[in-house]
């Protein structure tokens, strides 16, 4: 797809992957929708990049947030399900509103979210949905149990998504990426990552090349990982 005026909606686009992403696409010309629930963080995504971009505030896992937002939207080509919040630990450490808020954003969001705007997505000549996954979407680490949950639970939604919308204009791909420098972990008091991470922005470049393939072809899986060294796992 050349995303020439082509309007790109990115949940969770005020920082990290999403920002990142945000400026890529903007600087291909597209017209850029952010989702995000923090106003100022918004604001601020949407001031440093300037022009064709909107900022929604919104809860992904709540469906009159997104819905409100569907209808602030004209016509919409791709949609990048990035939004995502990090939980750790053992499920006897998580408490049960823990563990429904991870999974209420993590995976349900990225229903609803598909579900609102897939009408919009079936109108286009050409459309995209591309899920942010994880690593973790495909393998079960230690500590990170519900995480996985959510993160598997996407995959299986892409990859069924896919087979769904096999005969019409919507292509559907599955990102999974090993550690990035942002400060998903932080926040959520973590002590993980770290700044020798991959880069969100390099990261971005390869996302924007998925969705740049012809309406021919579709790169429907892809796992990127920072390269290993003999000290690293
Ligand atoms: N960082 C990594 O190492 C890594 C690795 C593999 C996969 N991932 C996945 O990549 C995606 C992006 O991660 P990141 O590291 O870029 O995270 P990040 O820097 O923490 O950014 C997350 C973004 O999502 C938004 N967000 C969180 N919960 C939301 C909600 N309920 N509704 C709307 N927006 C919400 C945040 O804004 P507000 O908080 O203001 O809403 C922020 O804009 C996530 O799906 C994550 O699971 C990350």
């Amino acid at each position: 797809m050349n995303l020439k005026n082509k309007t790109v909606v990115i949940t969770g686009g005020s920082e990290g992957l999403g920002f990142s992403l945000a400026k890529k696409f903007s600087s291909l010309g597209a017209n850029i929708h952010i989702i995000s629930r923090n106003k100022n963080k918004l604001d601020k995504a949407v001031e440093s990049i300037g022009l064709n971009i909107i900022g929604h505030m919104a809860d992904v896992s709540n469906t009159s947030d997104i819905e409100r937002i569907t209808s602030e939207i004209g016509e919409v080509d791709v949609l990048i399900n990035n939004a995502g919040v990090w939980i750790e630990g053992l499920i006897t450490d998580n408490s049960v509103e823990e563990i429904s808020t991870a999974i209420d954003i993590n995976l349900k969001g990225v229903i609803y979210t598909t579900k609102a705007f897939l009408s919009k997505l079936l109108e286009a000549n050409e459309a995209h949905v591309l899920n942010i996954i994880s690593t973790s979407g495909f393998k079960g680490r230690a500590n990170q149990s519900v995480y996985a949950a959510a993160k598997f639970g996407v995959s299986g939604f892409t990859q069924a998504l896919e087979e769904d919308l096999i005969d019409t204009n919507v292509k559907v791909s599955g990102f999974y990426p090993g550690g990035m420098n942002t400060t998903l972990f932080q926040k959520a008091g973590s002590s993980k990552g770290g700044s020798d991470w991959m880069d969100t922005d390099k990261v971005a470049e390869l996302i924007a090349f998925m969705i740049e393939q012809d309406a021919t072809m579709v790169i429907d899986h892809v796992v990127l990982n920072k390269r290993k060294t003999k000290t690293s796992n």
